[in-house]
């Protein structure tokens, strides 16, 4: 089908509950259908479900990541002068693969988990925090963002007192319900702070991340810095903190597997690679526009279209996942998730995230074994259709 009338309505689709895909995904899977559908923000795009043709678009060099392009499709609408391509995020190859290359190594599993006792350390600070608040407590506010800020803070070497502002604007940049004065404001504080950040950088470099990176690419200019750091402070805690939000109300809506972890931490491991299969919080980030015409299953998809491989979608598709609506830590696949992307953007903080997430999990489970929801499980407040599913907040007890 290449029209319209697969789909009356518009894209982004809601999830009916937090851990239910919206219904239109599996239909889609089933019948092998990538239909071109409207979207909430304007336009339109092309939708891919199963998990092969999602992998398949994503390692594709015929769709491209070019923000600049009119058909790179948003969940919110992004006013053209807000359309840039600054980051990897935006480039294609070759261009890409310089770029990544410059910054890889400030990844590497080895420099990551030498990262673990000071990731450690802040877990147990700011859990410390949060439990001497007393109960109830909302986890978003009092635990999830701040700690994700202060890993990343720290590894960027952001003064911890700007966290906050920055954490403000990036999110008012990316929210469709702000007004376009509001959202230009927020990028022109965001810019002329990295600008001065990253100015001082390349005056007196020290052992940080972005230090390092300028120090050893003597061709990164200070532009390109800027939209490097910038990346990374967004991408280094907005989904990890959802992840965490999302993954602890997961696990105590399966009281059997809170239990488990917290008498086994051993276990955090496949918890963590299940968590990001099952609830796949950055379905949206992975859109792509047409470079080249191409064909997907049925459909041929025109050079400037938008297309969005989901991959929530292929990560609930029964071909690949046996029974994939159900949470199961132990399922032998449970790596073969595309939660963190797939092809030349896979996502550089993978590692990362899933350190932090890991020892997030294994240390409440272990401090909090009595944590439950302070308030029904149908009162917790999902914010869906933007570019990370999230929560509005996580009101516990324990
Ligand atoms: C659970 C947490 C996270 C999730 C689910 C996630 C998800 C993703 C996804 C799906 C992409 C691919 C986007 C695309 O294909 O266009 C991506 C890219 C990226 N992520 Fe993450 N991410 C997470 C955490 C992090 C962290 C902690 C960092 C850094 C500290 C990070 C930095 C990046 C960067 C730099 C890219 C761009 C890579 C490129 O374009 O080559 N992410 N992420």
């Amino acid at each position: 089908m290449t029209d319209d009338q697969s789909s009356a309505r518009v894209f982004p689709f809601r999830r009916a509950c937090p851990f239910d895909l919206p219904i239109e995904y599996a239909r889609l899977r089933e019948d092998g259908e990538v239909p071109r559908i409207p979207l909430a923000a304007g336009g339109h795009a092309w939708l891919v479900t199963r998990y092969e043709d999602v992998k398949a678009a994503l390692a594709d060099d015929r769709l491209s990541n070019d923000r600049t392009q009119a058909g790179y499709p948003s969940p919110v609408p992004i006013p053209p002068a807000m359309r840039t391509n600054g980051s990897i995020l935006g480039m294609d190859a070759p261009e890409h693969t310089v770029y990544r290359k410059m910054v890889k190594a400030e990844f590497t599993l080895q420099r990551v988990n030498s990262m673990a006792p000071r990731v450690q350390q802040l877990i147990d600070e700011h859990l410390d925090r949060f439990i001497a608040g007393g109960g109830p407590a909302d986890l978003v506010s009092g635990f999830a963002k701040p700690l994700t800020l202060a890993v990343i803070g720290e590894l960027l070497a952001i003064p911890t007192e700007d966290l906050d502002s920055l954490h403000k604007a990036t999110q008012d940049m990316f929210n469709g319900a702000r007004t376009k004065e509001e959202r230009h404001a927020a990028i022109t504080f965001l810019d002329t702070y990295f600008e001065n950040f990253i100015a001082g950088k390349f005056r007196s470099p020290r052992n940080d991340m972005m230090s390092r990176v300028i120090s050893k690419n003597p061709q990164l200019t200070q532009t390109e810095a800027v939209h490097l750091a910038r990346l990374l402070l967004n991408g280094g805690h907005d989904s990890t903190a959802s992840m965490i939000s999302l993954g602890l109300l997961t696990l105590l809506q399966h009281p059997e597997q809170y239990k488990a972890l917290s008498e086994d931490p051993s276990l955090a491991e496949n918890v963590v690679e299940e968590l990001l299969r099952y609830l796949t919080v950055t379905d949206l980030a992975t859109a792509r526009v047409a470079a080249r015409e191409l064909t997907i299953g049925d459909s041929t998809i025109p050079v400037g279209d938008g297309i969005y491989p989901s991959t929530a979608s292929a990560n609930r598709d029964p071909e690949m996942f046996e029974d994939p609506e159900a949470f199961r830590p132990s399922r032998p696949d449970v790596r073969k998730h595309v939660a963190f992307g797939f092809g030349r953007h896979l996502c550089l903080g993978a590692d990362l995230a899933r350190l932090e997430l890991q020892h997030v999990f294994a240390t409440i489970a272990r401090r909090l074994p009595d944590l439950r929801l302070a308030v029904p499980a149908k009162d917790v407040q999902v914010l869906d259709g933007g570019f990370v599913y999230r929560l509005a907040a996580l009101p516990l007890a324990w």
